[in-house]
């Protein structure tokens, strides 16, 4: 049986393997080797997602850490080349655009082993935010890459690259529907006292928005008008966030936004599934929203699920307080979501047959 790293470190990335991990297992498809880097480390931004969603103790933890972007990310190589060498696996497997995948991919394609990409092809501007720089050079050296979507395998076509592309579908989606029926609503709307459409959920933590005190500020000031517009505003708090709005004094800014601990995934998809609208500058959630059938601002400048922007699902918001409250003002509730943009559930296996048609597995 062939065998395969799986290489994550962060957030979202948990949420991805918990499924990819479990669907491997059941179709015995390749020995799957769960290599962990450390780059998220709280009880709340690491150990609660392999609790809530089954994921196994990882076979290694790297124990990195967080750093400058050069530290964390050759850190993470210099850890990450000697379970290389020791475990000789057949592929590589990394998600999505962190400094973890950036490292993984990097180490593994100077090893000669075949890098997959999980959540291909995204592209949007800023192109120096880190995230993107990680996304353009992953794709670059990886062997199989599989797109959420038509629009994602158009991106890399454009650059050159059409070995190993496949449109899988978002495996978010797969882990949205299989896990909805145990998102503890009741519970969060009870604990949090707050009723159905009641509220508006908030997460930010790009460096983009956070990393600057005026984006900060002007976007917290818009939260705060919108908590006194009638609407609660429940925020969970990223510890990068939280740790810059301490350091320039913006912690009492927006005193009727409620500012909660980070949620793990079953409890902040039960907040979204049940909120009035989202605003957000992550990925993943951007999405999320959409599998909850909510509509989602988006303050950054750009998105890279261009499909929810083009279709008018999802509205981009400048970090600006006025232009906050506009798009809040102009969201139409009332309209249903467009169907089947990332697919229908099925990722996990799509995933599993792109690599093994590749890989000879
Ligand atoms: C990273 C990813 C981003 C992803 C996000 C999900 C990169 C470049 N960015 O951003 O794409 O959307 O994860 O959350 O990899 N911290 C803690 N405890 C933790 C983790 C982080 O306190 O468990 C604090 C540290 O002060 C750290 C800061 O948060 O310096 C930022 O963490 P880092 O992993 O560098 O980036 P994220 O903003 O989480």
């Amino acid at each position: 049986m062939k065998k395969i790293i799986s290489f994550i470190g962060a957030r979202p990335q948990f949420i991805k393997e918990a499924l990819l991990g479990r669907r491997v297992r059941e179709r015995k498809a390749w020995e799957h080797v769960l290599v962990h880097s450390g780059q998220h480390y709280d009880l709340r931004m690491s150990d609660i997602f392999f609790q809530e969603l089954g994921i196994p103790q990882p076979a290694y933890h790297l124990g990195v850490g967080s750093g400058s972007h050069a530290a964390m990310t050759a850190q993470t190589m210099l850890a990450l080349e000697s379970v290389l060498v020791q475990e000789k696996p057949d592929a590589l497997l990394v998600y999505g655009d962190t400094n973890t995948t950036l490292a993984g991919a990097l180490v593994a394609c100077k090893m000669d082993i075949p890098v997959i990409h999980v959540e291909a092809g995204i592209r949007m501007l800023p192109e120096n935010m880190p995230e993107e720089i990680n996304r353009r050079i992953v794709d670059r050296v990886s062997s199989v890459l599989c797109c959420c979507s038509e629009v994602a395998r158009q991106n890399i076509t454009r650059e050159g690259i059409s070995r190993g592309v496949f449109v899988t579908g978002d495996i978010m989606y797969d882990i949205f529907l299989q896990m909805r029926p145990l998102f503890p609503a009741d519970d969060m709307l009870k604990n949090l006292a707050v009723r159905r459409s009641g509220y508006v959920v908030v997460t930010m933590h790009r460096n983009y928005n956070v990393d600057c005190k005026e984006r900060l500020e002007a976007v917290l000031a818009g939260l705060e008008a919108i908590a006194q517009s009638g609407l609660e505003v429940l925020f969970p708090v990223h510890p990068r966030t939280r740790k810059r709005m301490q350091e320039f004094a913006l912690e009492h800014v927006a005193p009727h936004v409620r500012c909660l601990d980070p949620l793990g995934y079953l409890e902040l998809m039960a907040l979204v599934e049940n909120a009035s609208f989202v605003i957000t500058d992550s990925g993943g959630l951007q999405k999320e929203s959409y599998y909850a059938g909510k509509r989602a601002i988006v303050i950054m400048p750009d998105s890279g699920w261009r499909e929810l922007v083009d279709t008018g699902w999802n509205t981009l918001c400048a970090p600006d307080a006025q232009e906050l409250q506009k798009a809040v003002a102009g969201l139409d509730l009332t309209v249903r979501p467009p169907a089947d943009v990332y697919g229908s559930g099925n990722a996990a296996d799509a995933i599993i047959e792109a690599v093994a048609a590749t890989l000879s597995i």
